[in-house]
């Protein structure tokens, strides 16, 4: 893996900071980098790389963000006890912080009701979501308004993934006090042309609070792109 990612350097990919003017001050709001506990990264050597390549790019601070789902039931005990032994591994610059990516599904319900959960973000107040890319979940409204009584801010991940999802979806979600989180790559048109097309209006309405990597390989840290100045990228 390391090979690969010194190839990214030598293809100038990461000269200097592909983040353009941002310098040493990128936060990743969201990626796989925890290893062993999804369909991220597998190993804490590839976490351990993957690292020392974010501080070379000049990223300082990092949400580490594994999924919790019915199909990936994470326990937040779990996922602090791995996160505890990444820390402890890695003897870098990197600030590293642990949240999750939470599907919308029957697991959610009963983790959000017992408020075991894992948050983004300074305050401890937002929560990291996601639904299916092709189907809404049975209650999305529902569901993000029981994240609003509980006291926390939905924070949905990568709005233009979703297929089902249409320029009024996103108009009605922001009105509803829902913030996104933009995937990088989706402006570079690796999830496809829709995705694309979409990550492109969203910006442009300055519907984005924040982005991330999403990163589930190494070989995809040349998919970043320069942050938008349009995105704040702070919660
Ligand atoms: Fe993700």
């Amino acid at each position: 893996m390391l090979e690969k990612l010194q190839k990214i350097f030598k293809r100038g990919g990461l000269k200097g900071s592909p983040f353009g003017g941002l310098g040493s001050f990128f936060t990743d709001w969201h990626c796989h980098i925890l290893p062993g506990v999804d369909d991220g990264l597998p190993t804490m050597a590839d976490a351990l790389e993957v690292l020392a390549t974010y501080e070379k790019m000049g990223i300082t601070r990092v949400w580490l963000t594994p999924h919790i789902m019915e199909d990936i039931p994470n326990t937040t005990a779990g996922l602090r006890e791995r996160f505890a032994e990444l820390h402890a591994a890695y003897s870098g610059q990197v600030t590293l912080n642990l949240a999750a990516e939470n599907m919308l599904d029957n697991l959610f319900e009963e983790r959000l009701a017992a408020r075991d959960l894992l948050t983004i973000g300074e305050r401890g107040d937002h929560l990291l979501v996601e639904t299916s890319y092709f189907n809404p979940p049975m209650d999305l409204h529902g569901a993000l308004d029981r994240i609003k009584a509980a006291g926390y801010y939905p924070l949905l991940a990568h709005p233009e993934r979703y297929t089902y999802m249409d320029e009024k979806d996103y108009k009605d979600l922001i009105a509803r006090g829902v913030k996104f989180q933009l995937n990088f790559p989706s402006l570079g048109g690796f999830y496809g042309g829709t995705a694309q097309k979409k990550s492109r209006w969203l910006l442009k309405q300055g519907f984005y609070t924040v982005a991330g990597s999403d990163l589930h390989r190494p070989h995809t840290l040349d998919r970043l792109s320069p942050l938008p100045p349009t995105i704040p990228n702070e919660l």
